[in-house]
């Protein structure tokens, strides 16, 4: 199972690489795959974003939201799943979900990496304790994007299909705290259970 990365930014770049370097088959899709240095050491390669696309079974979203569209009508995405880290910030939806529907119909949709900044996929770890990631995607298709949060060193919790309103409630959640509430943006959750 080899997974893309589109966007070698400060998502995509932090993403990428944990996953490599967690063993797990890694591309990036780059508008400039000549620059491989987003891979640093992590065994992850650098492709165009059509090679990444053809290369993957699971496509990770993590470019600016202005681009999700145009990347969704020029790429074959049936039969992949897609998750969608990207976050229209602003907009009444901050998800991917209905474009993604509308122009890769053929596409499996997941929602996750969305809910915290970004140095906490870089730094998980609080105190000896994994940070909870938040996520939505099929049955079927949840074991694939668990394996992705593990890799990155967060705990996946699952909050079931087509529920990434419920996943964009947790980032306003967190934007509230982080940002508005001035907790900074090294904030994160963890769920109690008895
Ligand atoms: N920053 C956070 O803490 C955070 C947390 C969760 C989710 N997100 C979401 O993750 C996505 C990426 O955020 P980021 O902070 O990683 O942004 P970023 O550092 O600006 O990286 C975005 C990357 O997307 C690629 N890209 C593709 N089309 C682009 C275009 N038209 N214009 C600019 N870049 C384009 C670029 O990689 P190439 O040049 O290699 O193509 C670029 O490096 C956003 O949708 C954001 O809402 C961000």
């Amino acid at each position: 199972m080899t997974t893309a990365v589109i966007g070698t930014g400060f998502i995509g770049g932090t993403l990428g690489r944990a996953f490599a370097k967690a063993g797990l088959p890694t591309v990036f899709g780059s508008r400039h795959p000549e620059d491989t240095s987003v891979a640093e050491d992590s065994g992850a390669t650098v492709a165009t974003i059509e090679d990444a696309v053809a290369q993957a079974d699971t496509i990770v979203l993590a470019q600016p939201s202005a681009a999700v569209e145009e990347f969704l009508k020029a790429n074959d995405l049936a039969g992949k799943l897609v998750i969608d880290a990207t976050n229209n910030v602003g907009a009444p939806v901050a998800n991917h979900a209905a474009a993604v529907a509308e122009h890769a119909p053929r596409a499996r949709y997941a929602r996750a990496f969305n809910t915290l900044g970004g140095e906490n996929f870089a730094d998980p770890d609080f105190d000896g304790v994994k940070a909870d990631l938040f996520f939505s995607a099929t049955e079927a298709d949840r074991a694939v994007v668990e394996q992705l949060i593990e890799a990155v060193g967060l705990r996946p919790m699952y909050l079931g299909e087509n529920q990434q309103d419920t996943v964009d409630g947790v980032l306003r959640l967190w934007f509230a705290l982080a940002v508005g509430q001035g907790r900074g943006r090294h904030l994160a959750f963890r769920t109690l259970t008895r």
